[in-house]
């Protein structure tokens, strides 16, 4: 038994030393290491951070996130903020409290902001064009992200050319048949990755990712989840642990792990080493230290949230979700102190990919 465990554990990190040197395995390698992960994950992160490090230094970097609207048409069964949730208490920002989010956020030294909301009609593509030229017109060093959801190439087109750079949506699941199970039938998995091409031909940075521990996954998706993003080949890859939420048809499932989230980043580092990779918040949720350990596991990106303080309990994807309460200022303190116990610090630029594009 003890014998099976060390030859297991041996062949793990030679897994992970090829993973290293080749940048990609076959979808029974990473199946083999997500189903071993236990006996090989501190040498995964290992080589992880050390990836990181070779890359982006000890730099994290720092995104300003605006949750600008909770209104949603759609009716994702895991979202707290989902269309049939009478429960939530729905509030849009105008466009000048958008902006005045983004001048105190550029005050206390953000250089990038992510505009982000549920699929919100309200919102015109007029109206988004106008804030995105606005903010890039007074913050001209800034970067601006934008995570709307799925819209037409047409309306990406406009808010590319209103001068947004980047664009996070997260695929979910790269299999169209767990994706059923996650959303109501009028939503398409094919769709979304319709846009997610289309979001690359207009040369935005794009970010997609995915839940880890959402209901009905396998280790078998999770195995696939890393073909895909090897496929893809995103700019930035959006990964944190699914976590219920009370007023949705998914509150009694069981939420995913943080412990299997440290794992997935950890692989994600290794296949895709110039990735930009957030340590969600929905990962210091779930762990109180779980985004200093996703730094750790490979993580070099934080999100810190920008909105006002009195709508941020109103931004509710999932229960619980931390740093709800504060003030930007406190949460930017308190990340300076959490991220220095990791050997790394907070980096006040647009910080750019630095792959090659
Ligand atoms: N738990 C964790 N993440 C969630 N998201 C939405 N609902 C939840 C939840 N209950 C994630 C989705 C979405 C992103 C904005 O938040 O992956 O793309
Ligand atoms: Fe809004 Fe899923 S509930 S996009």
């Amino acid at each position: 038994m003890v014998f099976m465990q060390k030859q297991h554990t041996a062949m793990c990190n030679s897994l992970i030393d090829r993973l290293r040197k080749e940048t990609a395995l076959s979808f029974d390698e990473y199946l083999f290491l997500i189903k071993n992960r236990d006996k090989c994950a501190d040498y995964l992160y290992k080589n992880a951070s050390q990836v990181r490090e070779s890359i982006y230094g000890n730099k994290i970097y720092i995104r300003g996130l605006i949750e600008f609207t909770n209104y949603c048409k759609n009716n994702c069964f895991y979202c707290g903020i989902r269309r049939d949730n009478k429960k939530a208490d729905r509030y849009r920002l105008s466009s000048d409290e958008i902006l005045s989010c983004a001048d105190y956020g550029y005050h206390l030294g953000f250089r990038t902001f992510v505009l982000q909301g549920g699929e919100d009609a309200y919102y015109t593509d007029e109206m988004l064009c106008d804030i995105v030229q606005q903010l890039k017109e007074k913050h001209s060093d800034c970067a601006v992200t934008l995570s709307l959801g799925e819209r037409s190439f047409e309306s990406y087109k406009a808010l590319r050319n209103a001068g947004a750079d980047r664009y996070l949506l997260r695929h979910e699941t790269a299999d169209p048949e767990h994706y059923g199970k996650l959303h109501p039938p009028e939503m398409s998995h094919k769709n979304r990755l319709e846009c997610l091409e289309n979001l690359k031909k207009l040369g935005y940075q794009v970010g997609a990712g995915f839940m880890v521990g959402s209901p009905f996954q396998t280790e078998e998706n999770l195995a696939r989840e890393m073909l895909f993003l090897k496929k893809l080949n995103p700019h930035m890859v959006g990964i944190g642990p699914f976590i219920s939420h009370k007023d949705t048809p998914f509150c009694n499932q069981t939420s995913g792990t943080a412990e299997l989230t440290l794992f997935m980043l950890g692989l994600v580092r290794l296949t895709l080493p110039y990735a930009l990779l957030p340590a969600t918040t929905a990962l210091g949720t779930i762990d109180d230290s779980g985004r200093e350990k996703g730094i750790l596991a490979g993580a070099n990106v934080l999100m810190p949230n920008l909105s006002p303080v009195n709508v941020r309990k109103k931004y509710m994807l999932y229960d619980n979700k931390i740093c709800t309460g504060d003030e930007a200022a406190q949460c930017i303190e308190c990340l300076k102190r959490r991220i220095s116990a990791t050997g790394c610090e907070i980096e006040i630029s647009r910080g750019d990919y630095k792959g090659e594009k």
